[in-house]
């Protein structure tokens, strides 16, 4: 394919049909401003925009590191496409008439493009097929399931398009393959059917299930989400990747959502396929549902496509939705929001309920979900609300605690005004929580506020300069251990991070006192209930230790914090990071020698086997070291 060359009038008419603006909004979330399109560059790692495009001009320039060029160019840039390959897929995407140069070459493009249209067919095909099975004897349960368990009219079932897929092993490869005649490669690349693990043939992907198309944004079936309806596990399969299937690029009902999302100016996320078709059969149509992911960054770009105000609120299961799960959920998407290219809000139905359980419990439904959704508080405020408000009264540790999380959440805050905006709205929400049964005292909250602002100056501009390099490994290994215990002590939602990564990298803490202090740890922390809010296992670690004179000159500094040491709790990855790779350094120096030491003392000519075995150990050790330090050079700047 790659030496098939396009007619100049292809090229021509795609260069003129084309737009850049809607080029890139694949690629890069943008704002209005002026005349203009900004947006964080995709060409470099930024935290505020400082990408432009101009719609007038047809030319994009990005005044941090200079890129800039026109639509195709972009294209070739981002996607490490060829010329020739943008043009085509720009002339298929606005179905324009692809001439090659060499008329016999003309068959070899329109095989490439009639796949994926042979994939929709198929798909199509596949869908009416379930929905016929679903009216059928073999049907009547998942029919029954769906009018009484989930309360849905015929009106709707076929709106959403659901069917049944049959228990048979190959009722739809007979009917697809054997009827229909469509060939058994494209049937299996459609993601239908797939081969026997043993032996010859294939079986259907789905049986006994209920079958829910996934359409793409125009409306064409892309893959399918099948819910079991015998218990099985998994409880809901979904289509494999195919070339027209990806999960994480794939938002269900977006179809039925687009105009209401572009009316409403903001669009609803939620977990479940069942949760979008409840909340659009009872009027709230700007639902979409993510299919078993986290958000993620090509979800969002679609989404904000339609949105001018970039308002995404996600309304994932209240039951799962703690702060860690939520966390987990944006993850990929949370820098947008801290550069304040998205306002993500975060809707919590009371109750634990999910939307679908929600909307159908109550016949005034509808309106109380509008009203949350006027209520969701933006994913910052969330946090904060999940940090501060769930204690009613603050001892001091608690304070202590709130205060560092809420520190190291106005950090990751790149935009001024919104930091600034957050640093005295925090101010004064921990200095009334301080002294719960006081009026607002201006005094108290003067001293908070200078506290979180010299906090936040801290450690986003000195921490390098204060802190002790991380940078020559051997020398620091102490330091390391020291600054890992000291984070596991005082920042419980770290601790299961430093346990993975000691585990993962098969790690162990070396010096006397930390080794004492890390059983000590263990021993206790299986009697202790697991409190965040109030660091009992500080506590009372601090409390046995007492009784162990001997460490304590070299265990002290743990507990009683020197300033410096307070600096690191605010920005603990950075340090979990580079303590990690100082130990692993460490070990795999020692394991180095260790392997040279051998290769020494082995005999040449007795030895071969073994001695080769060393010498490629020695050599894939090297290899991680240089790694390594690559890392730290990363991590140092
Ligand atoms: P849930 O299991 O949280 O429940 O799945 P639900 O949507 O409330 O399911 P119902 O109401 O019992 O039918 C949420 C979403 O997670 C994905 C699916 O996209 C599902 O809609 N999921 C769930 C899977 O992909 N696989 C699974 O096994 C379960
Ligand atoms: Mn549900």
């Amino acid at each position: 394919m790659e030496n098939i060359s396009l007619h100049s009038d292809t090229i021509e008419q795609v260069k003129e049909r084309v737009d850049l603006v809607e080029v890139v909004s694949d690629y890069v979330v943008m704002q209005k401003k002026g005349a203009d399109f900004v947006g964080l560059c995709p060409f470099h790692d930024e935290k505020t925009p400082s990408f432009t495009v101009s719609q007038s001009k047809q030319l994009y320039y990005c005044f941090g590191c200079g890129a800039g060029g026109g639509a195709i160019k972009f294209l070739m840039e981002i996607g490490k496409q060829s010329f020739r390959d943008v043009i085509l897929n720009l002339a298929q995407r606005y179905q324009i008439p692809i001439k090659t140069l060499a008329p016999q070459d003309q068959q070899a493009i329109q095989q490439e493009i009639s796949l994926r249209d042979q994939l929709y067919e198929i798909l199509s095909v596949a869908s009416n097929f379930y929905q016929h099975s679903l009216q059928q004897k073999e049907g009547e349960k998942a029919l029954n399931y769906l009018q009484i368990d989930r309360n849905l009219s015929l009106e709707n079932i076929n709106k959403f398009q659901l069917g049944y897929a049959p228990d048979g092993w190959q009722t739809l490869y007979h009917y697809l393959v054997e009827i229909k005649h469509y060939p058994v490669m494209l049937v299996e690349q459609a993601g239908l059917i797939k081969k026997k693990s043993k032996g010859e043939g294939y079986i259907d992907y789905f049986r006994n299930r209920l079958m829910i198309p996934i359409q793409d944004s125009q409306g064409r079936i892309i893959a399918f989400g099948a819910r079991s309806l015998d218990g099985s596990e998994p409880k809901y399969l979904n289509s494999p990747e195919t070339n027209l299937f990806s999960k994480s690029k794939t938002l269900f009902a977006l179809n039925f959502a687009q105009k209401s999302i572009i009316k409403q100016d903001q669009v609803i996320v939620v977990e479940g396929y069942f949760d979008a078709i409840a909340l659009h059969i009872f009027a709230i149509e700007n639902v979409v549902a993510v299919l078993g992911t986290a958000l993620t960054q090509q979800h969002i770009r679609q989404l904000s496509r339609y949105t001018q105000s970039k308002q995404i609120i996600v309304n994932f299961d209240a039951d799962k939705a703690g702060l860690k799960a939520t966390e987990r959920a944006i993850k990929e998407v949370e820098n947008l929001v801290y550069s304040g290219q998205l306002k993500l809000k975060i809707l919590t139905i009371p109750n634990g309920k999910d939307a679908d359980e929600f909307v159908r419990s109550n016949p005034e439904s509808t309106q109380t979900y509008q009203e949350l959704i006027k209520k969701a508080p933006l994913w910052l405020d969330w946090q904060i609300e999940q940090i501060i408000n769930n204690e009613d009264s603050y001892n001091s540790a608690d304070y202590e605690l709130a205060f560092q999380r809420i520190v190291r959440l106005i950090n990751k805050i790149s935009n001024n005004a919104t930091k600034d905006y957050y640093l005295s709205h925090c101010a004064e929400i921990l200095s009334r929580k301080k002294n719960p049964y006081a009026n607002f005292n201006s005094d108290d909250f003067k001293k908070v506020y200078q506290s979180l602002i010299s906090a936040t100056k801290y450690s986003s501009y000195n921490q390098k300069k204060s802190f002790p390099k991380l940078g020559n490994f051997s020398q620091n290994s102490q330091q390391a251990e020291f600054l890992l215990l000291l984070i596991y002590l005082h920042c419980p939602d770290y601790r299961e991070t430093i346990i993975e990564e000691l585990d993962n990298k098969d790690l162990v803490f070396t010096l006397k006192s930390i080794r004492f202090l890390w059983q000590t740890i263990h021993k206790l922390s299986s009697s202790i209930t697991n409190d965040n809010n109030q660091n009992i296992l500080l506590m009372t670690v601090q409390e046995n230790m007492v009784n162990y004179p001997q460490f304590a000159h070299e265990l002290n500094p743990l507990f009683n914090l020197s300033e410096n040491y307070q600096q690191v709790l605010y920005e603990p990855e950075h340090i979990i990071r580079g303590s990690i790779a100082c130990l692993e350094s460490v070990k795999l120096e020692k394991y180095k020698q260790y392997c040279q030491q051998k290769l020494n003392e082995l005999n040449q000519e007795k030895d071969l086997t073994k001695m080769t075995f060393y010498y490629q150990e020695l050599l894939t050790t090297q290899t991680q070291l240089k790694q390594l330090e690559t890392q730290r050079m990363k991590n140092e700047e």
